[in-house]
């Protein structure tokens, strides 16, 4: 089994929408998708509206999702982490305890340009344009991530 955590600021935008992405994409029996935030602010909401309005035009539900916060236990739990922005992988990379830990951690938009350290912007003070754009995004990079594993 392998296992994949997506990574944002609040878990209510960006990373609830790149697990539900990526689950919709991989075999459940072979691929394990979570997703968390480096902030507590939201912990134990639903995905903001927003995002549960765009993965659900695509057919995808997140509604089933609650927000938590990254611990150092999810480098012991997952194989990769995906970090969202350059700020979550810095803050990520502080609470890595080893050399096996921080190399688990990556940028998810690498997966799309490689090497380009692009940020999925954070939507949540925009408008409904702004999960648009950050759906479009994580779906690219997903489909590149499910044709990997
Ligand atoms: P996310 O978006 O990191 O994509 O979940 C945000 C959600 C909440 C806040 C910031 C970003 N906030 O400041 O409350």
């Amino acid at each position: 089994m392998q296992k994949i955590l997506m990574v944002c600021l609040g878990n209510i935008c960006r990373s609830p929408l790149a697990e539900g992405i990526l689950t919709s994409k991989v075999d459940s029996d072979l691929v394990y998708v979570d997703s968390a935030g480096t902030a507590a602010y939201h912990v134990g909401n639903l995905p903001d509206k927003r995002s549960i309005q765009i993965a659900a035009k695509h057919g995808i539900n997140i509604r089933n999702q609650r927000a938590r916060k990254f611990t150092e236990q999810d480098f012991d739990n997952f194989d990769v982490i995906y970090a969202m922005d350059q700020s979550n992988y810095k803050n990520i990379k502080s609470l890595a305890r080893s050399k096996e830990d921080e190399i688990k951690v990556k940028l998810i938009l690498n997966e799309t340009h490689p090497e380009m350290n692009d940020n999925v912007p954070d939507p949540y003070y925009g408008g409904n344009e702004g999960f648009q754009n950050v759906y479009q995004m994580l779906d690219k990079a997903c489909e590149i991530i499910a044709s990997k594993l």
